[in-house]
Formats: C-alpha cells, sequence, structure tokens
C-alpha cells in the first residue's frame, strides 16, 4: 500500500513538471520530456494527449489550467472558410501547439500545428472532438456553465459541426476522413470510416446538444444533430457489429445485391473476412465493433479506443456494451497482455503490412500503432469497466501498469504480442501515460468522476 502511494505521489509530480506556461499562466502539457530522444514534436501540447491530463487537473481541482486550454486552443480554431487548399478547413483544431517566445519584441505566441508540420501530414479530425469532451467535462466538474456559452464558445461548437455535418461526399451516417485522422496518426489503412472517429463523432454529437444553449442562432444545429444521431447510433449498432451469429450472417452472404432490400448493403465479399481466426476468437458471450466500414470493405481488427470510447459514450447497446467486456475479458492475454492495452488487434503482417502502412517500419508487426500496448487506454478500459460493472477488470488492469509503468519510466507504447518490451521508439516519461494512469486510478476511487467522461 505505502510503495502504491509512493508511485501515486511520484506520477502526480511528473504530472506537474510537464506543464506548460503561456506569459506565466498554464495552459497545457508537453506530449512527453524524454531528454534522451530528439524531441521532434513531443514538445508541444497535443490537443488529444491533454484530455487525460486535463481530466486529473479537474479531479483535483485545478480548473485553471484546462479553462486556459479551452479557451487558448479555441483562438486557434479556424474560424473562416478557405477556398485556398493550403489551408485547414473551418472549424478545424490544431493536433498541436507550443509557445514561442519572441525574444526580439518580447512576446510570446502560440503556434499551432494543423498536420501541416506533421510527420505525413496527416490531418487531426479528433481534435476538435475532443476538445467538445473536454469543454462537456470542465462544466460537468465545475458547473460552470457560463463558459461554455459564452458566443465564442458556442460559434466554436457549430463551426466544428458544420465542419463534419455539411460537405460531404458520401451517404452514410459516418464521417468519412483520410487515414491517420486520429490516435493513430500514421497510415495504418484507417481512411474511410474508421470506428475511433466515429464513436468520437457520436460522443461531440451528444455533448454539443448538451452544451448548445436552445436559441435562433443555433438551431438549424440543434435540428441537424437531431436528425444525424439516429441513423448513426442504428448503423454503428447494426452494421459494424460483430458477434458469432453476425459473422454467420455475414458468411453467407451474397454479393452483387441491387437496390433497398439487399441483405448485403456494402457488398462485402464473404472471402476478405479472416473467418477461420475470428470463429476461433471471438467467445460464445462476446462481440465488437469492427474497425471500419465501406464498400466492400469490413475491416475486422478489434480497435480498442473506439470500442472503449462507444461503450463510455452508449453509441453502444447495453448488451454490446457488456459483450466487448466479455470479449476483453476472455481474450486477455491478447488484449491486456503484460500492458494494458493493446491499441488494435491483432497486427497487420507481411503484405497487409506492406500495403496498408507502405512498409512504415515503426509500424512493423506487434509494434507502435500496429498492435503495440498503449499504457494511455488504461483509462479508457477503466471508465468502460466501471460503466458496465466490471469493477475487477479495471482493477486487474491498473494493478499490471502499476507494476512496471513507474520501473519503466512511463513509455509512450510497449512492443510485442503480450507488450512485454518497452516499445522500440517509445518516448520516455509521456505525459499521457501518466495522467492516463492517475485518471483510471482516481475513476475506480470515485466511481462518480464517471459523469465526467460517460453519456
Ligand atoms: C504519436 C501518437 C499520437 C500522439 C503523439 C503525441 O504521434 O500517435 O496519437 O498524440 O504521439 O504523444
Amino acid at each position: 500500500m505505502g510503495e502504491n502511494i509512493d508511485i501515486f505521489a511520484a506520477a502526480w509530480q511528473e504530472l506537474e513538471e510537464s506543464v506548460i506556461y503561456y506569459y506565466n499562466r498554464p495552459v497545457g502539457t508537453l506530449a512527453a520530456a524524454d531528454n534522451e530522444v530528439a524531441a521532434l514534436n513531443y514538445d508541444q501540447c497535443f490537443i488529444r494527449d491533454f484530455v487525460s491530463a486535463a481530466l486529473v487537473f479537474l479531479i483535483k481541482g485545478k480548473t485553471e489550467i484546462v479553462r486556459n486550454f479551452l479557451l487558448q486552443t479555441l483562438k486557434m480554431q479556424m474560424k473562416e472558410r478557405q477556398l485556398d487548399f493550403l489551408e485547414p478547413g473551418r472549424g478545424l483544431m490544431p493536433a498541436s501547439f507550443k509557445v514561442v517566445h519572441d525574444q526580439e519584441q518580447g512576446e510570446q505566441y502560440l503556434l499551432g500545428d494543423f498536420g501541416n508540420h506533421a510527420i505525413g501530414r496527416v490531418t487531426p479530425v479528433d481534435s476538435c472532438f475532443w476538445w467538445v469532451f473536454l469543454l462537456r467535462a470542465y462544466v460537468q466538474a465545475t458547473g460552470e456553465y457560463s463558459l461554455a456559452h459564452q458566443p465564442e464558445f458556442q460559434k466554436g461548437i457549430r463551426l466544428i459541426i458544420e465542419l463534419c455535418l455539411v460537405a460531404r461526399f458520401d451517404l452514410y451516417p459516418t464521417l468519412l476522413v483520410p487515414d491517420g485522422a486520429c490516435m493513430i496518426d500514421r497510415r495504418m489503412g484507417i481512411n474511410g470510416h474508421p470506428l475511433e472517429i466515429q464513436s468520437l463523432f457520436y460522443t461531440t454529437l451528444r455533448a454539443a446538444q448538451e452544451l448548445l444553449i436552445d436559441n435562433k442562432e443555433n438551431s438549424y444545429i440543434i435540428q441537424a444533430v437531431a436528425k444525424r444521431l439516429p441513423p448513426l447510433v442504428e448503423h454503428i449498432r447494426h452494421h459494424y457489429w460483430l458477434d458469432l451469429q453476425r459473422v454467420n450472417v455475414i458468411y453467407r452472404y451474397k454479393s452483387e445485391e441491387y437496390g433497398e432490400e439487399a441483405l448485403n448493403q456494402f457488398n462485402i465479399y464473404s472471402d476478405s473476412i479472416p473467418y477461420d481466426q475470428l470463429s476461433r476468437w471471438l467467445p460464445e458471450n462476446g462481440g465488437y465493433l469492427a474497425g471500419n466500414l465501406g464498400p466492400s470493405h469490413l475491416d475486422c481488427r478489434f480497435f480498442s479506443l473506439g470500442n472503449l470510447m462507444a461503450v463510455m459514450s452508449s453509441l453502444t447497446s447495453v448488451e454490446q456494451g457488456e459483450k466487448i467486456m466479455n470479449v476483453i475479458e476472455t481474450r486477455w492475454d491478447d488484449l491486456i497482455g503484460q500492458m494494458p492495452m493493446k491499441i488494435c488487434f491483432p497486427a497487420l503482417r507481411e503484405r497487409d503490412w506492406q500495403v496498408l502502412t507502405g512498409c512504415d517500419p515503426k509500424n512493423r508487426p506487434w509494434s507502435y500503432h500496429n498492435g503495440g500496448n498503449w499504457p494511455v487506454l488504461l483509462w479508457m478500459l477503466a471508465a468502460a469497466a466501471l460503466k458496465t460493472g466490471r469493477e475487477e477488470i479495471a482493477k486487474n488492469a491498473i494493478e499490471i501498469a502499476a507494476h512496471r509503468l513507474p520501473g519503466d519510466q512511463w513509455p509512450e507504447y510497449y512492443d510485442g504480442r503480450n507488450g512485454r518490451l518497452v516499445g522500440r521508439e517509445a518516448r520516455k516519461y509521456q505525459t499521457w501515460t501518466i495522467s492516463g494512469f492517475l485518471l483510471a486510478q482516481e475513476i475506480i476511487n470515485n466511481p462518480e468522476y464517471l459523469s465526467l467522461v460517460c453519456l
């Protein structure tokens, strides 16, 4: 017990040391404080990375940093409609930002990266969703609705929803995005309609319903959100769902069906599904949401963030949520192993790895995004487990993490089939590893904090 208290105290200290300041005010946290590897952009504050830190700060009553972050990132959001293709679209928020010190002028300013500097020039679609998620959590924790009700915040939310709902190229209720548009910010065959984006998109629509004031200016957006939600939920719960019963149906699908009556609407060819593995891997009482769905494309990989967020946000039904937790419990070695938890399972191998990652050496099989284990996912696992009444899953996972994270100096990710190796290129003192661990423990200690992250 005493040892555990030390671990948490040490983690908290590391977290406080990662805070970055803008004109002497706390405004975010570094992605990592590893002095042994080139910083690249790990010395910046990433929107998605800051979320778990922000939640810990909110729980500890340190609300100022979260308020400053929300305000400053809102200022960075693209506000004008751009016809110039070199500018990010209106409503988009940066992946990360840094504080620049202009020594000559004696001034400071914040510089956002909208993917224009990022490796692979990936679009940070998830940033605006995490921002809304955090704004809702801030309001929940502080009761300060007036912040979200300020005209600039209302406009910020409207622009995000407009960006998602107005101009689009397809007729699905889901959101179409390029590859690497979320936590997995490298090419990984997740272009199209990846689950992670859909879970965050759904969470944002639900949070917007809570945060938008019912007035004339917002009415068309509120209506559009209300119209989109039911088909989105129906589409995900039905078409993305994989359990033995569904796999049986898909296995016997006919193809080339035309018109409204088509059963196999997306023309999935049976041979594209890894039936042999799935029929052995899926437990009788389990199921999960597939990674992606498009024309003749059903990605059967298990993606943790998308599944856990779907449980937390109630995108999945109660029964589906339970079945997802059953899969995690039954396939513990594959999905949790020696470090909670795998970002996706299984890894892409051989020709799949070549074609879908573009031969990315950082994403070789069972490493990094391609089947690596990411401790930041621990807090989402804990929240989903608690929400579904499976506290023991959360507790066991935290115990595994507590055993290794401090001694390994809080790595960004782990490699290997069971996550036994510290990631080959993992940063040490990765902030969201530290904050994710603290947050998971806070949620276990006080389940009322679930209301900050669950819908
Ligand atoms: C990596 C991760 C990304 C994260 C960033 C900073 O690029 O893939 O999700 O935001 O590092 O930690």
